[in-house]
C-alpha cells in the first residue's frame, strides 16, 4: 500500500503539466481511509487499480475513456462513442462506489482538496429500496419560523443525536454532509464516461435532492425513534418566513452552525443575492415583494415548460454544464446558498456544495425547494413534467434508515405520499395576482429621460464587464392567445463561458426600445438571473471552452406584464455582479408547450 502511492507519487512529478486528475490523484497522498484499517480504502483501490494496468506512466498519460476502452472493451466503449447519437441516450445511473476520488472544492488554480468518500465502497450490496406501505404514517413538513415547542425539541434533539454520531457512520452529519460533496464536486465518474456525476444544472437536480431529504429525514426520526418526524421547511417564499428562522440562529442548538454570514443572520433574503455587487435600495417590505413577484414570475412562465423550471436533460455521459440551462427554481436555490454561507471564499458552509451539508439549514432550505417543486406539480394537474425515459429511468443511491443501500429512481418519487411524507398547507402570498399590479405600480415612468441608441449583440461571444444592452428580434410579435397557448416564448442566453471556478451571476432585464432603437437609463423588467455557486467545473485547460453553459428565461408572461406583445424587437440587459463571464449569443425562441393552464 504504503509501497504503490510513493511510487505514484514519484512517477507523478513529470506529469505536472498535465491537469488531469490522474495526475492530481497521484501528486497527493490520500488522507484517510474507511472502514479498513489495512488501508483498503477507496482511494487506494483507485491507486491499485492504475498499478494493475501495466505501463504505470503511460496509463496515467491517458485520457479515462481511453483507459476505459482499452479495458472494458466494447460495451462502454460503444456507448462512449455513441454520445451524439440520440438512438443510444440512457438514462444516468448510480456510481461504481468503489471508485470514488479525493473531490475538488477550488479551483484549477487553487484546488481545495476534500476527502468526500463514503464509508461504503461495495457495489454488490445495493439492493432496491422499498417504498414505505401506505400504512405507514404520513410526514407533515411544517413552515420553520412557526413550529411549536414539541415540534421544536424534536428536531433539535434529531440533530443533536445525528452530530454525536462517529463521523463514519453514514448517518453521522459529516456523512450526511458529504454526500452532497461526492455528488456536486465530482467524486465520482459516469460509469463508461470521462464525465462526472453532477446532479446540479440540470432535470435531476429536484428528484436527487428529493431523495437526499427523504432519507435524511427518516435517519433523523430514526435517531429518535418518531415514525412521524418531518423535516421543517425554510419557507422562504413567505413574506414572514425570509429571514433565516430563529431557531437557527440559538448558538447552543443543534441546528446552529457557526459558518453562516452574520451580516445576513436577520436580513431579508434577496432572491438576487450576489456576493460581490450586492446593493439593495429597498425597504425590507419592498424587497418581499419584490421576492414575492418573482416567485410568481417563476411560476407563470415555467408552468407551461417544466425544463424551465426543473433544468435541462442530461443523459448519461452528457457534462451537466454543456450548453444546458438550470431550473429557474435552482437558480433562486442558489441566490439563498450564497445568502448564508460566509461571504468569503470557500464560503462555508452553505455558500459551498462541498460543504453546504454541514448546516442543517441546508436541509430545511431543501424542503422548501422540494415544495415548491411540488407545488409546481399540483399546479400542472400531476402532470409528469418530463415524459421521458431517461428522466423517469435515471437512478440514484442513498444509505438509508434502515442502515442498507437502496437503488431509487425518478419516476418512483413524483407522487411525495409514496414517500409518506407531506407539507402543511400553508398561503401561497406570490400566487395571488393583486402581486403584479403592486409591482407595476412602483415602475413609475422617468419624466424627461436621455435616450441612447442601441444596437444587436453582434456575432461575436462579448465579455460581460459591464453591462451589455442589446436589441433582440422576437420570432413574432402580437402572437394571439392560442398561438401562446401553443409555444411559450423563451429568451436563451447562450455560450456563457465562465473564467474561474469561483461564483457566478448576473441579471437579465427586458424592456420595449423607444423608436425602434433607442433606449433609456431603465433597464425595464427582471427576466431572471444566472447563478452558479463556486465548483470545479473546470478540471482541464481548455474545458472553459467547452463548457458553455446557457440560460433560458420565459418571457410569455413578463411581456404581458409591460404591454410589449406588439413590440418586435425587444431590449435585452445583461448587468453582471459576480465572477467572470463571457456571453456568446442573445436569442428568441419558441418553444412547444407540454400544458396549458
Ligand atoms: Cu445540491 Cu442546494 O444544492
Amino acid at each position: 500500500m504504503a509501497s504503490s502511492l510513493s511510487f505514484l507519487a514519484t512517477t507523478a512529478s513529470p506529469l505536472h503539466h498535465h491537469r488531469s486528475r490522474h495526475s492530481r490523484k497521484a501528486s497527493r497522498a490520500p488522507t484517510h481511509f474507511y472502514p479498513s484499517a489495512s488501508g483498503a480504502g477507496t482511494n487506494a483501490t483507485n491507486a491499485s487499480a492504475y498499478d494493475n494496468g501495466g505501463g504505470k506512466e503511460s496509463i496515467l498519460k491517458l485520457d479515462r475513456r481511453n483507459v476505459l476502452l482499452g479495458t472494458l472493451g466494447g460495451l462502454y466503449g460503444a456507448a462512449a462513442l455513441g454520445r451524439e447519437n440520440t438512438a443510444v441516450a440512457s438514462p444516468v445511473v448510480p456510481p461504481d462506489l468503489s471508485k470514488c476520488k479525493t473531490a475538488n472544492a477550488g479551483s484549477e488554480t487553487e484546488p481545495i482538496w476534500v476527502e468526500c468518500c463514503p464509508p461504503y465502497t461495495d457495489n454488490s450490496k445495493i439492493v432496491d429500496y422499498k417504498f414505505p406501505t401506505s400504512s405507514t404514517p404520513l410526514r407533515t413538513r411544517k413552515p420553520a419560523h412557526l413550529l411549536d415547542a414539541d415540534d421544536l425539541a424534536k428536531y433539535k434533539e434529531a440533530y443533536k443525536l445525528m452530530r454525536a454520531l462517529d463521523p463514519n457512520d453514514p448517518w453521522s452529519l459529516e456523512q450526511q454532509a458529504k454526500v452532497h460533496c461526492q455528488y456536486c464536486n465530482e467524486a465520482y465518474d459516469q460509469v463508461g464516461y470521462d464525465v462526472p456525476v453532477q446532479v446540479h444544472f440540470n432535470w435531476i437536480f429536484l428528484p436527487w435532492h428529493r431523495y437526499y431529504i427523504h432519507f435524511h429525514e427518516k435517519i433523523l426520526g430514526k435517531l429518535i425513534g418518531d415514525e412521524t418526524f418531518a423535516l421543517p421547511f425554510w419557507n422562504w417564499d413567505s413574506p414572514d418566513g425570509m429571514t433565516i428562522p430563529t431557531s437557527f440562529k440559538d448558538t447552543t442548538s443543534s441546528l446552529y452552525d457557526e459558518k453562516r454570514n452574520p451580516a445576513n443572520l436577520t436580513k431579508v433574503l434577496d432572491y438576487q443575492y450576489s456576493l460581490t455587487n450586492y446593493e439593495n435600495p429597498y425597504t425590507d417590505d419592498e424587497l418581499k415583494t419584490k421576492n414575492l413577484y418573482q416567485m410568481s414570475r417563476t411560476f407563470r412562465e415555467s408552468l407551461p415548460l417544466p425544463e424551465l423550471f426543473l433544468g435541462d436533460p442530461v443523459r448519461a455521459g452528457e457534462e451537466a454544464s454543456a450548453g444546458k440551462t438550470m431550473g429557474r427554481i435552482e437558480a433562486i436555490h442558489n441566490a439563498a446558498h450564497q445568502f448564508v454561507g460566509l461571504p468569503d471564499s470557500p464560503y462555508r458552509d452553505m455558500g459551498n456544495f462541498y460543504s453546504a451539508g454541514y448546516d442543517p439549514l441546508f436541509y430545511c432550505h431543501h424542503s422548501n425547494v422540494d415544495r415548491m417543486w411540488h407545488i409546481y406539480r399540483q399546479k400542472r394537474g400531476n402532470k409528469v413534467d418530463f415524459n421521458d425515459k431517461d428522466w423517469l429511468n435515471s437512478s440514484f443511491i442513498f444509505y438509508d434508515e434502515n442502515k442498507q443501500l437502496v437503488k431509487v429512481k425518478v419516476e418512483d418519487c413524483l407522487n411525495p405520499q409514496k414517500l409518506r411524507y407531506t407539507y402543511e398547507d400553508v398561503e401561497l402570498p406570490w400566487a395571488d395576482s393583486s402581486i403584479k399590479k403592486k409591482q407595476k405600480a412602483k415602475a413609475k415612468p422617468r419624466s424627461r429621460v436621455s435616450l441612447v441608441q442601441v444596437s444587436e449583440f453582434g456575432p461575436d461571444p462579448r465579455p460581460l464587464d459591464s453591462t451589455i444592452r442589446a436589441l433582440v428580434q422576437r420570432p413574432k410579435k402580437s402572437r394571439t392567445k392560442s398561438e401562446k397557448e401553443d409555444e411559450v416564448e423563451v429568451l436563451v442566453i447562450d455560450g456563457i463561458e465562465i473564467a474561474h471556478n469561483g461564483p457566478v451571476n448576473f441579471e437579465v432585464y427586458v424592456a420595449v426600445p423607444y423608436g425602434g432603437n433607442f433606449v433609456g437609463p431603465d433597464l425595464g423588467e427582471s427576466a431572471g438571473s444566472f447563478v452558479k455557486l463556486p465548483h470545479s467545473h473546470i478540471r482541464k485547460k481548455g474545458d472553459a471552452e467547452k463548457k458553455k453553459y446557457s440560460l433560458k428565461l420565459g418571457i410569455s408572461s413578463l411581456l404581458e406584464d409591460i404591454d410589449a406583445e406588439g413590440a418586435e424587437k425587444l431590449v435585452v440587459s445583461l448587468v453582471p455582479k459576480d465572477g467572470e463571464v463571457n456571453i456568446g449569443g442573445i436569442h428568441i425562441d419558441l418553444i412547444k408547450t407540454d400544458w396549458t393552464a
